[in-house]
């Protein structure tokens, strides 16, 4: 089945209906959805959201590291659902998206899945 159900949780639970061989941003923003974005290729993270509940693949995505991705981040202009979602949209949803690499550095596990080493056990 390709059809899908997104809920958008904070946006009053509002809900569209996406095809899952599509990236979710075009389809949503096709829909009326004010989301914003940059180069739409997965690479610059503008149109990240947080998944909530749900299934998604973002193969195609080099933005996010394995922390973010473990927060629930998703990158909508590549993203497709692979079953239904539920989503945290917009600014609202960038509450751990960004750190300070002085502060809080990324540990070696939570890097770019292509350099990240495993998790010490
Ligand atoms: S618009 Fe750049 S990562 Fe999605």
């Amino acid at each position: 089945m390709t059809e899908h159900l997104v809920t958008l949780s904070n946006r009053d639970g509002a809900a569209y209906m996406v095809n899952g061989r599509r990236p979710l941003l075009e389809q949503l923003r096709d829909q009326g959805v004010d989301l914003p974005y940059g180069c739409e290729y997965g690479g610059c993270i503008t149109c990240a959201a947080k998944l909530v509940e749900g299934n998604i693949d973002q193969r195609r995505q080099v933005a996010l590291n394995n922390r973010q991705i473990a927060n629930g981040y998703v990158i909508l202009c590549v993203a497709r659902a692979t079953s239904d979602i539920k989503l945290q949209i917009g600014v609202e949803s960038h509450d751990n998206l960004y750190r300070n690499p002085f502060l809080d550095p990324l540990k070696p596990h939570e890097l770019k899945a292509d350099i990240a080493t495993p998790e010490d056990p």
